[in-house]
């Protein structure tokens, strides 16, 4: 067990949910857009190329994190000249066709080899409902998609997953609709879209599981400031959380209720975390988080808490084998159709780094108390598994070998950096 406390302050680098739709957005909208904090991860860049292909001006001033957009209205786009790149992004794939699936003209869009094994029949079936012509060019439903843009009629779509990815692709569509659109979800999944669109001035509503579009005239272009991402936070609040003598202020953490499943999880374990300096920042809940190490007990993490930390169970499942007792973690099948089978590559290793840990068809289960030893992890590419192992191997004290760790460019290009600064600062 590590026991080297995690002293100091530490501000992480923007939400990447909210970077990609603020570029979304900003595009849409009539004028030019100001992002401040935007998160300069691989993502991201993919949702502005993406947006430079269509005819789209936008100026990212890397060295300050400022991203202006200059977007052209609702029907401004162009049709791009190849394929679209999505890169690794989920987010871009299924949001962009959403918004492609209305537009005047036939494009393609595609990914990495991890985007071309992710479900896309969950927004090809709603997007079809609503009049798209949209296909998978593969015989498995998943990417590349070719998309030929039609008019398209609003819907009220019952969804069979809690995924704020489908809930954003149909109400993107539902900009260019005949009339309103809704969608249910089995559960409340993250809101930033709906938060985003009443920002840029159109008309939404929503209430526990539901949420509507009345389709607007214009967007009206935003100044917007990210709020530092609780997804990467993550990482080092579990790291300072389970190192007793830890004192470590996270600064400005979006704090949106749809996303602070694992604040809820950790405090529940035992965990000592304050929340200071409550605010609103461009439509969003941020604070400061302060965590003090102290010992965690096992827990249960189910139904509706399970979209507001879905990101977060991989470093959960690291946390809970440094806590006393078991956690279950069910009802997150979605786990499997991540960026890898979060499930199986979390179970395999760190059943590998000595864990006692056994996976189940919808989660894990998790003994915590057990001797960790050093090992060699693939990260299948996945940045949330090779930052969950890195911590696993500060806080047992045995660093892995983990194969492919660049890969946490894709949302948290500086981890390594901050990791390597709060653990010396110490
Ligand atoms: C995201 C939604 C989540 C999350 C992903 C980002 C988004 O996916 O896992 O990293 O930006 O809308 P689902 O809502 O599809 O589960």
């Amino acid at each position: 067990m590590n026991q080297t406390p995690l002293i100091g302050e530490l501000t992480v680098p923007g939400d990447k949910s909210i970077s990609h739709r603020s570029v979304m957005l900003g595009a849409l909208a009539k004028g030019t857009t100001k992002v401040e904090n935007f998160l300069q991860g691989a993502d991201c860049l993919s949702t502005i190329s993406c947006f430079q292909a269509m005819g789209i001006s936008v100026e990212n001033h890397v060295d300050k994190n400022q991203v202006l957009i200059h977007g052209k209205g609702l029907h401004g786009l162009r049709a791009p000249q190849s394929v679209l790149d999505c890169g690794n992004s989920g987010t871009t794939t299924r949001l962009l066709s959403g918004i492609l699936a209305a537009q005047p003209f036939t494009c393609e869009l595609t990914g990495d080899a991890s985007i071309q094994k992710r479900p896309m029949g969950r927004i090809i079936t709603p997007l079809s409902a609503m009049g798209a012509d949209i296909s998978s060019l593969r015989k498995n439903g998943c990417a590349p998609l070719k998309i030929q843009g039609r008019p398209l009629s609003g819907i009220h779509y019952q969804s069979p997953v809690a995924s704020a990815q489908v809930k954003s692709s149909v109400l993107l569509a539902g900009l260019y609709a005949n009339g309103p659109t809704t969608v249910t979800e089995p559960y409340r999944s993250r809101n930033h879209t709906e938060l985003m669109l009443g920002g840029f001035g159109a008309k939404v509503q929503w209430d526990d599981t539901s949420a509507s579009l009345t389709p607007p005239e214009e967007l009206y272009a935003q100044e917007l400031t990210v709020p530092g991402d609780i997804s990467s936070a993550a990482y080092f609040i579990t790291a300072a959380a389970l190192t007793p003598g830890s004192e470590l202020l996270i600064k400005n953490i979006g704090i949106n209720p749809t996303r602070d499943g694992i604040l809820k999880v950790y405090q529940a374990m035992g965990a000592d975390i304050t929340l200071l300096n409550e605010r609103t920042a461009s439509m969003e809940p941020v604070a400061d988080l302060l965590v003090r190490g102290s010992l965690l007990h096992g827990t249960t993490i189910g139904g509706a808490l399970i979209p507001t930390l879905i990101d977060e169970l991989p470093i959960i499942a690291v946390a809970a084998c440094f806590a006393e007792g078991e956690t279950v973690i069910a009802d997150a099948a979605e786990l499997k159709v991540k960026e890898s089978n979060r499930i199986a590559v979390m179970t395999k290793g760190l059943s590998s780094m000595g864990a006692d840990i056994t996976e189940t068809p919808d989660g894990m289960i998790i003994r915590g108390g057990r001797p960790f030893t050093s090992a060699v992890i693939d990260s299948r590419l996945d940045h949330r598994i090779a930052m969950s192992f890195t911590i696993a191997g500060l806080l047992g004290g045995e660093m892995p070998e983990i194969k492919g760790g660049d890969c946490v460019r894709i949302s948290y290009p500086d981890f390594y950096k901050d990791l390597k600064r709060i653990t010396s600062v110490s």
